[in-house]
C-alpha cells in the first residue's frame, strides 16, 4: 500500500513507461534523473529508498527503516538487498538483509553491525540521517524460507547474523504460520545482542517459538580465549533445543567459525542439502603464502601486469599493486568485477571450486590465484 511517503506508480506502470521511453528514443536513465528532481523515489530505472527512521539496537548497531520507490518488487524473508553509497567520492556497495515492515512490500528495515575500520557499516551507523535518500537494488538471494510453510524450522545464528533469521521469524509469525521455529541465537553477551528484547517478547508470545539464546564467542573470529568454558555449536546442545534437527530445514548465518561448525555437522550426519548457508563476509584466501603468481590483466586494449600472492583474493592483489580495479559489493554479489578467464586456474573462495580453463567468468574480489593468470575485464 502506497501513502503519502510514497509515490504512486506501481512496478507494472513503471516497466510500461519505461518501454515507452526505449521506444520514443528517450533514455530512461537521462528520464529518471529528470524524474528525481521532482522525487527520488518516483525513478524508473535506478531504484532509491528514504530513510525514515533510525534506532540504536546495541551499542555497535544500529537499524535504519526505509520507504522504498514504486518500482521496488519487494521481497522474501532472509533476502539480501545492495546499497549503493558514495564516501569521500567513491561509490561503495553493500548488502544487507532487511525485514519487511508490518508485512509491506515497500518499507523495511536494515540493521547494521558496525565492523572495526569497515567502510559502510560505519557510514551507515554514523552519518545516514532520517531523510536520506540511498540507492539500492532489487531483493535478490535464495537464504529464504520454502514458499510452503514447513512444520519446523531450525535457525542459528551469531552475531549480526541474526537480521535474516529475524525477518524469517517475523513472517512466520505475522502470517500465523503453523511452523515451529527453534532460534539458536550466539552473542557474546546481551548487550551486544541484536534485538534481544523483542526476541524476549517474541518467546512469550508465540508458543511454538522455542528461542535459545547463548552467551559465546567460542564461534567468534579473531577473539582471544576467555577463562570459562564457551558453548560451541555441537551434536549435545542440537539434540536439546531441536530434537528433530535431522529431519527440518536448517538455516545459519554468522561468523565463519559458527558456520564451519553447522557446516561439518550436517555432513557428517548425512544431510547436507537440509543446511542453507549465508555468509556476510567472504572466506580468506587460504593458499600458499609463498606462492605469488603473475596476472595479466586486459581492459579497454591495454594490458596491465601485478602479482597475486595464493593468500590474497585478486582484487586485493591488484589494489596492493596499486591499480585500480572495478568493482562494487567486494563480496561476490554484484558482478561489478567479473573478468574472462583466457588461461590459468583460480580458486573460487564462495564455493571452494577450482575454476580453470578458458572462457570461465571469475570475480576478483572471491578468488584467489593458484596459477599465472590472464585475464579480460568484463566491465
Ligand atoms: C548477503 C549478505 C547480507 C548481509 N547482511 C548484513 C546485515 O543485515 N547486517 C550487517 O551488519 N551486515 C550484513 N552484511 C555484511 C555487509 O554487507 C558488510 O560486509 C559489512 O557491513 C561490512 O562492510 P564495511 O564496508 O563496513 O566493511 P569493509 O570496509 O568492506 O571491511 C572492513 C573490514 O571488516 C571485515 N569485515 C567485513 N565484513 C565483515 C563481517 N560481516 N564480519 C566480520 N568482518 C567483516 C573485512 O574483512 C575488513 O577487515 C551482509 C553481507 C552479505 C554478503
Ligand atoms: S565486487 Fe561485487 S562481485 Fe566482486
Amino acid at each position: 500500500m502506497a501513502d503519502s511517503s510514497s509515490p504512486s506508480l506501481t512496478p507494472s506502470a513503471m516497466g510500461r513507461v519505461s518501454g515507452w521511453l526505449t521506444h520514443w528514443g528517450i533514455s530512461p536513465l537521462a528520464f529518471d534523473d529528470t524524474l528525481s528532481l521532482i522525487s527520488p523515489l518516483l525513478t524508473v530505472t535506478r531504484l532509491h529508498a528514504r530513510v525514515i527512521a533510525k534506532q540504536s539496537e546495541t551499542p555497535g548497531a544500529t537499524t535504519l527503516v526505509l520507504q522504498a520507490g514504486s518500482a521496488f518488487r519487494g521481497l522474501r524473508p532472509g533476502q539480501f538487498i545492495l546499497f549503493s553509497v558514495v564516501i569521500d567520492g567513491v561509490r561503495h556497495r553493500r548488502a544487507y538483509s532487511p525485514r519487511s515492515i508490518d508485512g509491506r512490500q515497500d518499507r523495511f528495515a536494515i540493521t547494521v553491525q558496525r565492523q572495526p575500520g569497515g567502510l559502510m557499516s560505519n557510514h551507515l551507523n554514523e552519518r545516514t540521517q532520517v531523510g536520506d535518500i540511498i540507492e539500492i537494488d532489487q531483493a535478490g538471494g535464495a537464504f529464504t524460507l520454502p514458499t510452503a510453510a514447513p512444520a519446523e524450522v531450525l535457525l542459528m545464528a551469531g552475531g549480526s547474523g541474526i537480521t535474516p533469521c529475524m525477518a524469517m521469524l517475523e513472517h512466520l509469525l505475522r502470517s500465523q504460520a503453523p511452523t515451529r521455529a527453534t532460534l539458536i541465537y550466539f552473542a557474546r553477551g546481551r548487550e551486544d545482542r541484536i534485538f534481544a528484547q523483542a526476541l524476549d517478547d517474541m518467546a512469550q508470545r508465540w508458543p511454538q517459538f522455542n528461542y535459545v539464546a547463548i552467551d559465546s564467542v567460542a564461534n567468534t573470529a579473531n577473539v582471544p580465549g576467555t577463562q570459562t568454558a564457551q558453548q560451541v555449536l555441537d551434536i549435545a546442545l542440537l539434540d536439546q533445543a531441536a530434537p528433530q534437527w535431522r529431519q527440518v530445514p536448517a538455516y545459519c548465518c554468522g561468523p565463519a567459525p559458527l558456520m564451519d561448525a553447522a557446516r561439518q555437522l550436517w555432513l557428517d550426519a548425512g544431510i547436507g542439502a537440509q543446511l542453507h548457508l549465508e555468509a556476510f563476509a567472504p572466506a580468506k584466501p587460504s593458499g600458499d603464502t609463498h606462492a605469488v603468481h603473475t596476472v595479466q590483466m586486459e581492459r579497454a586494449h591495454q594490458t596491465r601486469s601485478f602479482s597475486a600472492p595464493g593468500d590474497q583474493t585478486i582484487l586485493i592483489a591488484g589494489e596492493t599493486a596499486g591499480l585500480t580495479l572495478k568493482h562494487g559489493c567486494r563480496q561476490g554479489i554484484c558482478h561489478e568485477c567479473t573478468c574472462r578467464l583466457r588461461s590459468g586456474s583460480v580458486r573460487d573462495l564462495t564455493s571452494g571450486a577450482r575454476i580453470d580453463g578458458e572462457g570461465q567468468p571469475i570475480r576478483l574480489c572471491v578468488s584467489a590465484a593458484m596459477s599465472d593468470l590472464d585475464l579480460e575485464s568484463l566491465n
